[in-house]
């Protein structure tokens, strides 16, 4: 029997199907990996034709695919594409909605995914409606439903989603979207850990001395200042990606490469890290706001946001303990770049003659997960012509000269497909969600009370407040902005 796709995409007038979902949909399509008989369709309550919407999604689509298309190209794209006027919390709309979808489907084994590209709070009501329309019913071809992130605001929140989703849903029909998972430089670091066996036998607190995490972006948050100054950099950048980042660092083999044993692993990681606990904030947190953030339209003239943290995690089990894991993240900083520097122990002998007071530069290995992609080797060689001096040099690997400018795709592309093949590897598990808030509800407690480390601000295009230095120097240790000299791809 024949077989149809169909792609349904909540929120459909909004910008991240414009700038992403689309574009990475057409981008699947120029390689062909869209199912046959694949259909997208697009929903809000916008009253939009057919055409209309089209025209709209080629706007993003020429601004932000990766790839040069005809307009023939297009033009067949576009045909796969139709609109939906309706309002997902209202069961009417979804049970016109699912009629229509039956007209299309005809006899054929019909899969459907989901889209909720909605505002949060809506998630619940959606799912609700899916359910009480009759539309996740399995018997004849699957049912998918991808959900965006702000994934709850804090654990009960999350809790209580996860909760109203397990009600219509069974947890295999859920993909809860972090797209930092869909990044080629993060899934490889499951390779470079696996797949090669000259790393992992130093991987552990035996010979790593400590691990930076930084996620830095020059913007300030611009036209989304509304909604940023509810959310801040913990809630929009920490609880969800950098923790992420955090547990492929650290997470331990898994057995098998399939979805559950992936993602099993990084929850006993997210289990092992030692909460900070509320009165702890101020010797293991450091917070930011950059100056001119309450200016912004629609941030409270008080507002106590933080646009910069940074943190000191230690994860309690044999391979890590003792070994601190700093994560910082910012917004309006100096550069924009997301890196991961494992920093290794000094020598435990120098027999050279160094200069008094001076100490060998400890090795360290970077992975520069965007924008210039690669890994830095950062080792002591002799400098040339001297007795011993010494310096750190860099053996290097970046994507546009081994593979290429244009090999890298957007994560989205990777994200989508997954959905459509049915693998949720790179997606988070309920479980995960609600540990990683586990960890970051204590700390937003602790900012709002008397323990609460001084919200300092900083300029704008710096590397954040002073207190984020102090932090790290404690240990004796400095960040590291090694992806930083690179050249902006
Ligand atoms: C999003 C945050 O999840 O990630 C944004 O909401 C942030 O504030 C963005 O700018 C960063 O993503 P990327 O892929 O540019 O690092």
């Amino acid at each position: 029997m024949s077989e149809t796709t169909t792609i349904v995409i909540f929120g459909a007038s909004g910008d991240l199907t414009q700038r992403k979902l689309v574009p990475a949909l057409f981008d699947l399509y120029l390689k062909k990996r869209l199912p046959q008989n694949s259909r997208i369709i697009g929903i809000s309550r916008s009253q939009l034709s057919d055409d209309e919407f089209r025209a709209r999604m080629e706007a993003g689509v020429r601004e932000f695919s990766k790839y040069t298309y005809t307009d023939t190209q297009w033009s067949t794209f576009a045909e796969i594409i139709s609109y939906f006027a309706g309002n997902l919390t209202d069961l009417a709309d979804m049970q016109a909605l699912d009629a229509a979808l039956r007209a299309m489907e005809g006899e054929a084994v019909a899969n459907r995914m989901y889209h909720l590209s909605i505002a949060p709070k809506l998630y619940e009501a959606a799912v609700a409606n899916l359910g009480a329309a009759n539309m996740v019913d399995e018997t004849n071809g699957w049912r998918r439903v991808v959900i965006e992130k702000p994934f709850g605001h804090d654990l009960q929140s999350a809790q209580q989603l996860n909760v109203a989703i397990h009600e219509v849903l069974a947890e295999s029909q859920v993909y809860r979207i972090d797209h930092y998972l869909g990044k080629e430089t993060v899934q490889n670091i499951m390779i470079f850990r696996f797949a090669n066996s000259f790393f992992e036998p130093v991987w552990n607190r035996n010979y790593i001395d400590h691990v930076q995490i930084t996620a830095a972006e020059t913007v300030d948050v611009g036209h989304r200042a509304g909604f940023y100054d509810g959310v801040g950099v913990v809630r929009d950048m920490i609880q969800n990606h950098m923790m992420q980042l955090l547990a492929m660092v650290a997470v331990e083999p898994p057995a098998s490469f399939d979805a559950d044993a992936l993602r099993n692993e990084k929850v006993k990681v997210l289990k092992a890290i030692r909460p900070i606990l509320p009165h702890e904030v101020a010797k293991h947190t450091a917070r930011g706001q950059y100056r001119s953030y309450r200016d912004a339209p629609g941030v409270e003239p008080r507002s106590n946001t933080a646009t910069f943290a940074a943190f000191r995690f230690y994860v309690d089990n044999w391979r890590w303990q003792g070994v601190p894991f700093y994560l910082r993240s910012g917004k309006a900083m100096a550069s924009k770049f997301t890196s991961i520097t494992i920093v290794f122990k000094e020598p435990p002998h120098v027999m050279f003659e160094l200069p008094k007071g001076a100490k060998i530069e400890s090795n360290s290995l970077t992975i520069c997960i965007q924008p210039d992609e690669g890994i830095h080797f950062s080792f002591q060689a002799k400098v040339p012509d001297t007795a011993a001096d010494m310096r750190a040099v860099d053996m290097t690997f970046h994507y546009a000269d081994s593979f290429g400018r244009t090999a890298i795709p957007e994560a989205y592309e990777r994200l989508l497909l997954d959905v459509l093949k049915g693998d949720a590897s790179l997606f988070t598990r309920g479980d995960a969600i609600e540990l990683s808030w586990k960890l970051i509800d204590p700390i937003l407690q602790g900012w709002e009370s008397d323990a609460a480390p001084l919200l300092a601000f900083y300029e704008s295009n710096s590397w954040g407040p002073s207190t984020a230095d102090l932090l790290i120097a404690e240990n004796n240790h400095r960040w590291a902005n090694a992806c930083e000299n690179h050249v902006e791809l």
